[in-house]
Formats: structure tokens, C-alpha cells, sequence
């Protein structure tokens, strides 16, 4: 039998399935709770029952104590309600509000999707989950002591590997590893989640320009996944474009699945630009600079947020024309820069 869950307090609601725990209803439904392992032993789920039952679940004795069951404590990641609930929990919605660790990792798979672009998955050990905001990055520490950033191209709910999208250039040493060294199974040490690249509430019912060039992609897709993952619950809709940027077609790299969001979600509209088109592309679509293009489609962009990711030459050249030009509000730009050697400073 399913129930109803009032978390205070957000106000929001979650309907819990049967042999459903709570937490998994709330990742389910896009609401974000605090958590770390998920099997009941580090306690970071923990919140207050304020009215009703749960089963406590499988957890550690010592990470939910007899008294605390009593002063109405319960992990949430473990508890599956026996009744309507009304909850107590801190939602989390800011960066501040997450833990940053230092966790190893294990290449799961590699998937050279272009000659230039390396689709890696890493797996996390067993009792450890990475909980982050979607378009956050996280920091590949090397042997060296150097780091290696690469945004988080999963959605939240969806972590049971983290995804990275690592492009090759001439000179970038880890890129050199990943593309000519890189094994499955290679164990990889890494820090976060890091950064101020997410997804802002407010307004729910806002417009929203993604502006992409080449791997800034992949942030903007874990914000995509995530928004369509939660207007599946919640059912509100802004309405989204992406223009999507490379010199050729073969950097842009996951169309396939863009396209298809195009097709599933009326509020999101994709428009692919080339600035070098190959003969061989056979290329119809807009040409020029990505930002470019943003331009010529809008002649005010004051109601609108704009996400931008990608070249730091892209997203420069973005923030000043877009709020000189067409007066889009200063504090409505949110944009993470990549650059070959640090990337997303
Ligand atoms: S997430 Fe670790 S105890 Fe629930």
C-alpha cells in the first residue's frame, strides 16, 4: 500500500510505494533529502518523524540509538512508513548543505563515443553514494598532486555510477591517459561534489537558455535529466532551450539523446550550431558561434535565466552580450568555464 508523506518544513509532498524507503521515494520524485551510504550507517539521512509509524528498516545500532527511535528519530533511507507521515527533515538545495569527500572509484566502463570524446562511468564502493546538485563537478586527484575537474553528466536520482564526458586535446596530459592508458577497472581518487553550477528554483516558472560548447554539455545534460526526471513528479514545466555549439558535427557528440528529450518533452527545444561545418557534415543547421545564434533568436532576454558551459571564450563572450544587449538580468547568468589544463575553476 502506497502513503502519503508531508515533509516540513518545504510542504512537499511524496507518495511512498510499498517496500519503498523513504528516501528512495524522495531521489524518485526529484525532492531532495540529505543522505550519504544509503544502507544505515553514516546517519546523514537522519530526520524526525513528527506523526505517524515507520518500520526502521536494516540499519546500525549505533547510527539510530533505542532513544533516539523514542525522541522520534528514523533514518530515512531505511524507513519504510507503515502509515500516512508527516516528516521533519532539512531539504537540500544548496551547495553548502553537502558534504565533500574524498572517495575512491573504480572505472566501470569507457565509452569512446567520437574520436574525441570518452564517455567514463565510474562505480563507487558499495556503502558509498555521492550525493550533489546536478551540474556540479567533481575533482580527479592525481598521482602528481595535480586535479583533473569533470562536471557530473548523471542526474542525481540516477547515481549509481557517476558519468563523465572527457574530450581529448592536444597536450592535456590526463586526457592523453584517459583516451591511450585508461583501463577498466583503473581505480581513481576523487574529490566532491564541487562548484556553484546547479539548477536555481526560482522562478518554477521561468525560461530557461542552456548555452553549450563542446563538453559543457555534459553538466547541462545531469540539469536536463534532472528537471525532466522532477516535472515527472511534480508536473511543472518551464520552458527550456538548448543551443548546443561545436566547430564540427562530431562534437557534438550525444545528439541522439537530445533529440530524443526534443521529442518527449514540449516544453524543450534543441538547436545544434556549428561554427566549421565538414564538407561531410552535410551540415543544414545554424552556423556560426553558439552564443551568436542566442542573439539572433532573442531581442530581450529579461525574463529569462541563462546557463552557460563550456570554452571560457564562449561563456565570456555570452555573459557580456547577453546582459549589454539584451538586458538579461546580471544575476540570471550561471555559468561554469572549461579550460583545458584546470577546467571549472
Ligand atoms: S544515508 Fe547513511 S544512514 Fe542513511
Amino acid at each position: 500500500m502506497s502513503h502519503q508523506i508531508l515533509i516540513k518544513p518545504s510542504g512537499h509532498t511524496l507518495t511512498v510505494k510499498p517496500e519503498e524507503t523513504i528516501l528512495q521515494a524522495a531521489l524518485r520524485e526529484g525532492v531532495s533529502l540529505p543522505y550519504g551510504c544509503r544502507n544505515g550507517s553514516c546517519g546523514t539521512c537522519k530526520g524526525k518523524i513528527i506523526q505517524g509509524k515507520v518500520d526502521y528498516g536494516q540499519h546500525n545500532e549505533e547510527t539510530l540509538t533505542e532513544e533516539e527511535k523514542l525522541a522520534g528519530h528514523a533514518l530515512f533511507c531505511c524507513a519504510l512508513p507503515l502509515s500516512e507521515l508527516t516528516i521533519e527533515c532539512h531539504e537540500v538545495n544548496a551547495t553548502k548543505d553537502i558534504e565533500i569527500k574524498t572517495l575512491p572509484s573504480r572505472v566501470e566502463k569507457l565509452n569512446r563515443i567520437t574520436d574525441n570524446v570518452m564517455v567514463i562511468s565510474l562505480r563507487l564502493p558499495a556503502n558509498q553514494r555521492l550525493q550533489f546538485l546536478a551540474g556540479q563537478y567533481i575533482d580527479i586527484l592525481l598521482k602528481d598532486g595535480k586535479r583533473r575537474s569533470f562536471s557530473i553528466a548523471n542526474a542525481p536520482h540516477d547515481d549509481e555510477f557517476l558519468e563523465l564526458h572527457a574530450r581529448n586535446y592536444p597536450g592535456g596530459v590526463f586526457a592523453e591517459h584517459v583516451f591511450s592508458h585508461m583501463k577498466e577497472k583503473d581505480i581513481l581518487r576523487f574529490e566532491g561534489p564541487l562548484g556553484s553550477f546547479f539548477l536555481r528554483d526560482e522562478p518554477e516558472d521561468g525560461n530557461i537558455i542552456f548555452v553549450a560548447s563542446g563538453t559543457g554539455f555534459a553538466p547541462i545534460k545531469s540539469i536536463l535529466e534532472h528537471v525532466f526526471h522532477q516535472e515527472n513528479s511534480r508536473g511543472n514545466k518551464r520552458n527550456m532551450i538548448l543551443y548546443w555549439g561545436g566547430r564540427t558535427k562530431n562534437e557534438l557528440y550525444m545528439t541522439d539523446l537530445v533529440y530524443q528529450w526534443q521529442k518527449e518533452h514540449d516544453n524543450f527545444s534543441f538547436i545544434p550550431v556549428l561554427s566549421e561545418a565538414l564538407p561531410s557534415d552535410n551540415w543544414q543547421g545554424r552556423e556560426g558561434f553558439v552564443h551568436d545564434a542566442v542573439l539572433q533568436d532573442f531581442n530581450s532576454l529579461e525574463n529569462y535565466q541563462v546557463y552557460a558551459c563550456g570554452a571560457p571564450v564562449m561563456v565570456e563572450a555570452a555573459y557580456h552580450d547577453f546582459t549589454n544587449q539584451r538586458n538579461l538580468p546580471k544575476d540570471g547568468f550561471f555559468s561554469d568555464v572549461f579550460t583545458p589544463s584546470t577546467s571549472n575553476p
